[in-house]
């Protein structure tokens, strides 16, 4: 049976310490839940972070967007703390799937990575557009399998923007050093050229071995009532963990992005998962845009979320596989570590 969505009137602490194990969102009472009326926009295109650092008049309209976001009474649905707790409440364990009292709601570690996050960063991008009311708005993609976008996107280090966050790394993102993407807390001593030639082949490899076999790439089954583990995830989850660990300080919690409870806290988050996003549609288009699995309790699984009406709506992965259906795609950059793949 394909994975349902919780009963939020039964949010219960999560299993995360470093927000004192609080992130339900406010509950006042059911509310209504619609199928999502999906948008009707023009093709909005989603461009490469170290690309639009240049463009003045978008990021203006980026951060006076993020800065609403904050600005938001803070138990309204759209607000930046309820937005990224969405992610908590889905990673760290504070909701059981229905009909169970001990199997956690969980977007990790299985097929539903991918479209789970699609959907949290298509609702999350449609909020800001919607605050700014600019129908156009996308987030950066944060273009890591290139050179020039392998390192901390600047756009994110500005102090005084609302796009900045203190708690990182500071050894990863001051200074221009190359994201590693096989990083697990241990520094590599490679030089620079090297580790980029590293990331590229790793990107490749992980393409040329997964394409006809979409486990290998996206995640392993997991069905309602199952348990997902950890090693069930796909290679692409693999490689986004390191940057979350590369982005996140590296002692204590690791905040905020090298935890699952915090890291949406972090707007690289977005950008990060944008990317992410992005090698999932081009794995896609490589593979003749044929469904990754025929299967109803991958294509009927649900999830729930505010839209940009403040309506709770529901959405199934079989919605989300084109993302023109979403009105979104990516500005067509080189990937140099295409090769020969087939
Ligand atoms: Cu839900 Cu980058 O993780």
């Amino acid at each position: 049976e394909p994975i349902m969505p919780p009963d939020l009137s039964k949010c219960h602490d999560a299993n995360a310490p470093a927000l004192d194990n609080h992130c339900c969102p406010p509950y006042s009472g059911s509310e209504t839940i619609l199928e999502y009326d999906f948008p009707a926009t023009p093709l909005r295109v989603r461009r490469p972070a170290h690309l639009v650092k240049d463009d003045q008049e978008y990021m203006d309209k980026y951060k006076e967007a993020v800065r609403r976001m904050k600005n938001l009474p803070a138990e309204h649905p759209w607000n930046y703390y309820q937005q990224a707790n969405i992610h908590c409440q889905y990673c760290n364990d504070a909701y059981y799937q229905q009909n169970t009292d001990d199997v956690p709601v969980q977007v990790h570690f299985s097929w539903i990575f991918l479209p789970w996050h699609r959907y949290y960063l298509h609702f999350y991008e449609r909020i800001l557009g919607k605050l700014i009311d600019d129908d156009t708005f996308t987030i950066p993609f944060w273009n890591w399998d290139t050179k020039d976008g392998m390192t901390f996107p600047a756009i994110f280090q500005d102090a005084a923007s609302p796009l900045y966050d203190p708690k990182r790394d500071q050894r990863h993102v001051k200074d221009g050093a190359i994201l590693d993407l096989k990083y697990a807390y241990t520094e590599n001593t490679a030089s620079d050229s090297e580790i980029i030639r590293e990331n590229l082949c790793f990107i490749q490899k992980t393409f040329k071995h997964s394409l006809s076999l979409a486990e290998l790439f996206m995640g392993d089954p997991v069905r309602a009532g199952e348990k997902e583990i950890q090693e069930a995830n796909g290679q692409l989850e693999v490689i986004h963990n390191a940057a979350h660990m590369w982005v996140g300080e590296p002692d204590g919690y690791k905040e905020n992005m090298g935890d699952f409870s915090t890291a949406a806290r972090d707007s690289v988050f977005f950008c990060h998962h944008s990317n992410v996003d992005r090698m999932w549609d081009i794995y896609r288009n490589l593979r003749g845009n044929s469904v990754e699995f025929n299967d109803k309790d991958w294509l009927h699984s649900t999830f729930l979320f505010h839209d940009e009406n403040e309506q709770l709506v529901k959405v199934k992965i079989q919605d989300c596989l084109n993302p023109t259906k979403l009105r979104y795609t990516f500005e067509q950059v080189p990937l140099p570590w295409l090769g020969n793949i087939n």
